[in-house]
């Protein structure tokens, strides 16, 4: 990857009198490789920044993450948490290329994935001429839970992503997934880290004790896999306003198919003629577990890839009513943990901010493994 150290990054390097393995793009450079972060280069635009497709000199193609005002630090700290993410490599998860931190400018730089994510592709109202069979789905299931497996319990300390979403969930040319922005919470000051839901839908994938009390733990990230995982075999986002009211929440829809043992009739029409009913119930089946209330009866992610590979099997019994927030959606929580309700329109799109209060609070229930 031929990126050159600028003259002020490696200055900002070197200033630090550390050694980082991460690679320091110059402000400059980058500005080259996006046509000054042109409007027409711009892929998307999410809670920590925009999004910019570059192209870098030996043309390499690449995402230019500009981080928001809000995620600024000092640049020894910043390039200090961007190490520790940089050395984490796993074919599951997004390559950190580089970085640049030059000024108040704080900007990530990822491979570039052509097939961009499951929420635009799979989940997205636009065309897209990506034909997800049933292996296809397997393989991005499978491949999802064995990233996030891998942050979970593989590195010291684990990484909790805190932000599983259809939209974090890259593709590369052959379909494999890759889970991307993991380790950013890190690069926030503690009392600025917050999940923006600026799409409505967002807010389906938290779990209750993440949304309402701020309690991030790998079990709330096994919650929005549990939901993620509904998503991959329906085909369809979590939350869809404009279905009727019965099927507006899919989590619940799911739910209420399960109980009628009619679990079937929800997996994707489009799905194409390899499906295997079975394993598709089965998957469901883990998506219910998941997204149980009792943070106790969620299987870890260990678990979750050999119940996905039928190494282990799947105790119905342990299959309840899945926590659902859906009639919460009105809450604004403080970052104090006390409640206060908002009326909001339902169309509204303004984003609601849950302002959590520990990091990377380890407050696991001592039974997380019993699965
Ligand atoms: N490495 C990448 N390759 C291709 N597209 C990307 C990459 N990273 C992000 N994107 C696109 O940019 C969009 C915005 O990303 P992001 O800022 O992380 O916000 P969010 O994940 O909340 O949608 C994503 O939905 C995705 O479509
Ligand atoms: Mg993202």
């Amino acid at each position: 990857m031929g990126c050159c150290f600028g003259k002020k990054a490696e200055q900002a390097v070197q200033g630090d009198g550390d050694v980082h393995s991460v690679k320091v793009f110059s402000y400059s450079e980058l500005r080259k490789a996006t046509q000054d972060f042109s409007g027409a280069n711009k892929i998307g635009e999410g809670g920590f920044g925009s999004v910019f497709r570059g192209v870098l000199k030996d043309e390499t193609v690449v995402a230019v993450k500009v981080l928001s005002a809000t995620s600024r630090q000092g640049i020894r700290e910043f390039l200090t948490e961007l190490t520790a993410i940089s050395d984490i490599k796993h074919e599951n998860l997004v390559t950190l290329i580089g970085c640049c931190a030059e000024g108040s400018h704080r900007i990530l730089i990822y491979n570039y994935l052509e097939n961009n994510s499951l929420s635009q592709t799979l989940l997205g109202t636009r065309y897209s001429n990506i034909r997800f069979n049933w292996r296809a789905r397997v393989k991005i299931a499978v491949g999802v839970a064995r990233g996030l497996a891998f942050l979970h319990e593989e590195i010291r300390p684990p990484i909790i992503h805190r932000d599983i979403k259809a939209s974090n969930i890259l593709l590369d040319k052959d379909l494999t997934p890759k889970i991307s922005d993991f380790g950013l919470a890190r690069l926030l000051p503690p009392n600025a880290t917050h999940v923006s839901t600026r799409v409505a839908g967002t807010l389906g994938y938290l779990a209750p004790e993440y949304a309402i009390r701020g309690q991030v733990t790998k079990k709330s990230d096994i919650y929005s896999y549990g939901v993620l995982l509904l998503e991959i075999v329906s085909g369809r986002c979590n939350t869809n306003t404009r279905l009727p009211s019965e099927d507006q929440f899919l989590l619940e829809r799911t739910w209420g198919l399960y109980e009628e043992e009619r679990l079937e009739e929800i997996i994707d029409i489009d799905v194409g003629d390899d499906l295997d009913v079975e394993e598709a119930c089965r998957f469901m089946k883990i998506g219910l577990l998941c997204t149980q209330d009792a943070m106790a009866r969620r299987p870890n992610m260990t678990n979750v890839v050999r119940m996905l590979t039928g190494e282990k099997r799947i105790n119905v019994d342990k299959i309840t009513r899945p926590a659902m927030i859906t009639d919460f959606a009105d809450l604004k929580v403080s970052n104090k943990g006390q409640r206060s309700s908002e009326t909001r329109s339902p169309a509204t799109t303004a984003p609601t901010t849950f302002t959590t209060t520990e990091p990377f609070s380890s407050s696991e229930t001592p039974t997380q493994s019993s699965m």
